[in-house]
């Protein structure tokens, strides 16, 4: 897809019928023992067969180290050990939001795809309630990269019908700097969404936090916690989420997660809680 950026498609017809996008699935690149542990992945598209039935799943994935560049020597007809879907998702889009400002960085983009074609009414997911009509009108990814050579899946999104901004760390592509600076002149210039989702490394999504609270928009973060089992075994995955009364809880982002109001992420006792 691009610069050490790969799609990979799985046979998975019963995970195919039930994933949603935000969900995510584990993966073990291998048969063998190393790695051991699976690695998360989330939803990139469902695939379906010539009778339109949901028969496989797509993931996009940038080769972080050894699972991921493992999974890229994969070959079609391996067979991999894979459990999903896992994780809450994002959900139907809260009432009243026509207009939605999705936010990226890096390979963060891979749940939007989806997200944005459900969203817009264009594909059915999993076996839940669906759009009768579009519940979103127009969709605007937000995409930053660190250079041009990283942008990954952009004709997904015009073929979706999502307006794209781009930023670049080093001018490559758009916008030159950070991408939460890019969405907040286009706030300062007038464009208002009425929801912000966002997923990327956590300075992206503590810098989009603060601008969704300075500017009374909602917004929901998909969290990118290191994970080893994904179904809330082993605890590995913890985040500090405040609740209703004002406590603050560590959640499993595993099962809780991995989306969650970004009103409630609390990053400094995380922080606190790992020591640092
Ligand atoms: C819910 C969820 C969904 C995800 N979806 C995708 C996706 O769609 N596409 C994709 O490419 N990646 C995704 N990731 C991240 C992906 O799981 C990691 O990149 C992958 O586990 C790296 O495995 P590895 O064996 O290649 O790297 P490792 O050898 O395990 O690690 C290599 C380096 O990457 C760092 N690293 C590992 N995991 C993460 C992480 N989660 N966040 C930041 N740094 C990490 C390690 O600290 C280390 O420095 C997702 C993560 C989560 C939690
Ligand atoms: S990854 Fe094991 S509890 Fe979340």
């Amino acid at each position: 897809m691009a610069q050490d950026t790969y799609r990979i498609r799985l046979e998975a017809p019963g995970l195919a019928a039930r994933i949603r996008p935000g969900q995510f699935v584990m993966v073990r690149p291998t048969l063998g023992l190393d790695p051991l542990l699976g690695r998360p992945f989330a939803l990139y598209e469902v695939v379906r067969g010539e009778g339109g039935e949901p028969w496989a799943i797509d993931l996009a994935y940038l080769v972080m180290g050894r699972g991921t560049a493992r999974l890229a020597g994969a070959r079609s007809g391996d067979r991999l050990p894979l459990w999903g879907p896992l994780g809450n998702g994002f959900g139907l889009p809260r009432a009243g939001v026509r207009r939605v400002a999705m936010v990226a960085g890096g390979i963060g983009q891979t749940p939007f795809v989806a997200l944005a074609r459900w969203w817009m009414g264009q594909e059915r997911y999993g076996l839940g309630p669906q759009p009768g009509e579009p519940w979103v009108e127009a969709v605007r990814l937000y995409y930053g990269v660190r250079t041009a050579g990283y942008l990954a899946g952009l004709e997904d999104f015009e073929a979706a019908g999502v307006e794209v901004r781009l930023a670049t760390n080093d001018g490559s592509a758009g916008y030159r700097g950070y991408v939460t600076e890019l969405l907040e002149r286009d706030l300062e210039s007038g464009w208002r969404p009425d929801h912000l989702v966002g997923c990327g490394p956590e300075p992206m999504l503590r810098a989009l936090q603060g601008v969704a609270g300075r500017l009374g928009l909602s917004c929901d973060l998909s969290l990118e916690n290191h994970m080893a089992c994904g179904f809330g075994a082993c605890f590995s995955c913890v985040a500090p989420i405040r609740a209703e009364d004002g406590t603050v809880d560590l959640k499993r982002v595993c099962v809780e997660g991995p989306v969650f109001d970004a009103a409630r992420v609390e990053w400094e006792s995380g922080e606190a809680a790992r020591g640092l």
